[in-house]
């Protein structure tokens, strides 16, 4: 079951400049800053209520989302679907024809687990699965 929406993605050039317009000018609180090298970006959360906006910014040239940002330019990215049991769900979606890039999660922002869905599968809509480490929201 997917529980709420946990964040949406959105890919930038620049981390730092983002950072103003999100931050600054439209008074997201900034959360939290990491390298998930696993995912090939630096990235960001900025508190919107109970949810998040992660902005991600690719780490070099061969990472998906460096290939995304020069087809489509800076934009819309991902949306990601929170779940209590990420194992479940990606047993319950591949059972329902859904593609998995992820069949296994992977290490996430902020220590969650994720997993994401091939777009093919989601009318061309990059999902990902996340569970939150314990004591995250
Ligand atoms: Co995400």
């Amino acid at each position: 079951m997917f529980t709420r929406i946990d964040h949406i993605g959105i890919a930038v050039e620049n981390l730092d400049e983002s950072i103003a317009l999100y931050d600054r000018d439209f008074d997201l609180k900034l959360v939290h800053r990491e390298t998930v090298e696993e995912q090939g970006v630096e990235a960001v959360l900025l508190d919107v209520g109970e949810n998040h906006v992660e902005l991600i910014a690719p780490l070099g040239p061969d990472t998906g989302v460096a290939k995304f940002l020069a087809k489509n330019g800076p934009g819309l990215h991902h949306v990601a679907y929170q779940v209590e049991d990420i194992e479940a769900e990606i047993a319950r979606l591949t059972a329902a024809g859904i593609r998995m890039i992820d069949k296994e999660p992977r290490t996430g922002i902020r220590g969650s687990r994720v997993a994401f869905m091939h777009p093919k599968s989601t009318a061309s809509v990059l999902t990902e699965l996340t569970e939150p480490a314990k004591g995250a929201h």
